[in-house]
């Protein structure tokens, strides 16, 4: 049987409802999915949802770590990943014995994580900020001595505006937001001059730099929806192009580069959607009691100081 997208769409709200299921979705999610899921957000946002949301199973359109920090804020319900190949190249840069090590050298050194790490990793961490918290969080935090893994570029962007710190940052790194290079920023302000760049802090600082505006993948969202500009330059992944042609149709939105594409966060698809509610797809997120005890702490501490 051929179904349309409306469709399968129509198929899925009706399943979710049947089964009491909550769909959260990342930013980064295409439209189709979108339009079935209860809450959309960035990291920041996903987190809380997952610490407040009734369902008894919640479905992650995302990356697999997201999926991890739902188990983690609420063991007792049944979590699932929709699609079990999407993970975050990111977050499995930092190996565990590795930071252990470091750790122990550093043992003066608050750790802080991007929460874009694995839940093991997170056992070694202090506390855990997202991009549309990290500033605030790190400001918080009652040690003036950080080390930060495992994004660089997103450490680097918070050291320069909480220059009271110290912040050490290992080498890691989004590869999504590594595309977006000086020549694709001197193409589009050739072409667009009227228009404002917006960027995630994942890119390259030399990037971040040049930008009119920086911050979450909401953050660019929220901006661009206000902003009385009528075009704007994404620097960040493009499916935020796409929603934002969606939700503000009278403004201009021009891709930084046609490159920036993350194929983990594009891994989902609406039909995986459709099989996860019937039951047939997906993967149930399992870990140990003492895994969830001991990276909830992080994760706990980054929505005490960021609240
Ligand atoms: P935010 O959701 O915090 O904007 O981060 C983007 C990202 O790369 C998520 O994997
Ligand atoms: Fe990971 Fe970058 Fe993809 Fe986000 S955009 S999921 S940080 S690879």
């Amino acid at each position: 049987m051929i179904m349309t997208v409306r469709e399968v769409q129509d198929s899925i709200l009706k399943i979710k409802k049947e089964k009491k299921i909550c769909i959260l979705a990342h930013a980064y999610q295409s439209q189709d999915i979108w339009e079935v899921a209860d809450y959309i957000g960035d990291s920041f946002g996903l987190s809380q949802m997952a610490s407040q949301a009734e369902a008894d199973t919640i479905l992650m359109c995302g990356v697999r770590f997201m999926a991890e920090t739902v188990k983690i804020l609420s063991p007792e319900k049944k979590v699932i990943l929709a699609n079990p190949s999407a993970g975050c190249p990111m977050a499995e840069q930092m190996d565990f014995d590795i930071m252990e090590q470091l750790k122990s050298e550093m043992s003066d050194y608050t750790v802080a994580a991007y929460i874009n790490t694995t839940a093991e990793l997170k056992q070694l961490c202090d506390v855990c900020v997202t991009s549309s918290s990290a500033v605030k969080i790190i400001r918080n935090i009652d040690n003036d001595k950080i080390l930060f893994i495992p994004d660089c570029n997103l450490g680097d962007w918070i050291a320069k505006q909480v220059p009271e710190k110290h912040i050490e940052l290992v080498r890691g790194g989004c590869p999504t937001h590594l595309r977006i290079n000086q020549r694709d920023i001197d193409k589009a302000r050739k072409l667009y001059p009227e228009a404002l760049m917006l960027v995630h802090p994942e890119c390259h600082p030399s990037v971040v730099a040049q930008a009119d505006f920086v911050g979450s993948t909401t953050e660019i969202m929220d901006y661009a929806a206000k902003g009385k500009n009528s075009s704007y330059i994404i620097g960040t992944e493009n499916s935020i192009v796409e929603h934002l042609q969606f939700s503000c149709p009278d403004k201009k939105f021009i891709p930084l580069s046609k490159d920036c594409v993350c194929h983990n966060m594009k891994a989902t698809t609406l039909i995986d959607v459709y099989n996860c509610v019937c039951g047939t797809g997906g993967e149930e997120i399992l870990m140990s009691d003492t895994l969830i005890e001991n990276s909830r702490k992080c994760i706990d501490e980054m929505l005490r100081l960021g609240k």
